[in-house]
């Protein structure tokens, strides 16, 4: 079984389904993650396509949920705390919009959900990665509530991050992942739409919780 939820940056999505899958004890796949894994090859590749090619083809990416963390490794090796930073959010969007790269993630998660019940988070899963999925949500939220959501969450980690910087990263991502060509951010036809502006967080899950149990 599969339930997936997409959505903007900010919207709430993987604090959310984090919280859903370790309430329903399921398993949780972040897309975003991965896409932001193989940017840092991309980095690693110095951004010279051939090579940045060549490395997604040749390391092994493994990923796993665990005690409310997403963890990544590259080749056993733990990239889990490097894909967040702002260097990483700069590029990810230009890196994901390559059809290569997404066939890429979306076989990485193919793969995966066929072992299990997922709660799966992204930008196009209900529309293209998992179009019969048991269900789908569409997430949302004013710009502001997004940035201040995102920069709480990195901060701590990020020190020299300013307010500014994020909304402006967070601006420039939903332009670049709403335009792209392939498979862009968009709310599947089947989708409910849970706008959390003004939710509270558990007010956010309980109304997945509550949907997941009505629906299935
Ligand atoms: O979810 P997160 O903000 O970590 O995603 C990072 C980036 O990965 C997004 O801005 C987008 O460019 C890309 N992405 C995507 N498709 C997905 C998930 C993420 O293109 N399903």
């Amino acid at each position: 079984m599969i339930i997936v939820i997409d959505g903007p940056a900010g919207s709430g999505k993987s604090s959310t389904a984090r919280a859903v899958a370790d309430k329903l004890d399921i398993e949780y796949l972040d897309s975003g993650a991965l896409y932001r894994t193989a940017t840092l090859l991309y980095l690693e590749a110095d951004r010279n396509e051939e090579l940045f090619f060549k490395l997604l083809q040749d390391k092994t990416i493994t990923f796993h949920y665990s005690n409310g963390c997403f963890h990544v490794a590259i080749e056993g090796e733990s990239v889990t705390s490097r894909i967040r930073t702002i260097e990483v959010a700069e590029y990810v969007s230009e890196v994901a919009a390559r059809p290569h790269v997404r066939q890429f993630v979306n076989d990485l998660m193919r793969d995966v959900v066929d072992r299990g019940t997922y709660i799966a988070e992204g930008r196009d899963l209900g529309t293209a990665v998992f179009p019969d999925a048991d269900l789908k949500f569409y997430m949302s939220a004013d710009i502001e509530e997004r940035a201040r959501r995102r920069y709480e969450e990195r901060k701590t980690d990020n020190p020299e991050l300013t307010l500014e910087q994020v909304k402006q990263n967070i601006e420039e991502r939903d332009h670049k992942d709403s335009n792209r060509e392939t498979d862009p951010l968009k709310k599947a036809v089947d989708a409910i739409e849970v706008d959390t502006t003004n939710l509270s967080f558990e007010q956010q899950v309980d109304k997945i919780c509550l949907e997941i149990r009505e629906r299935l």
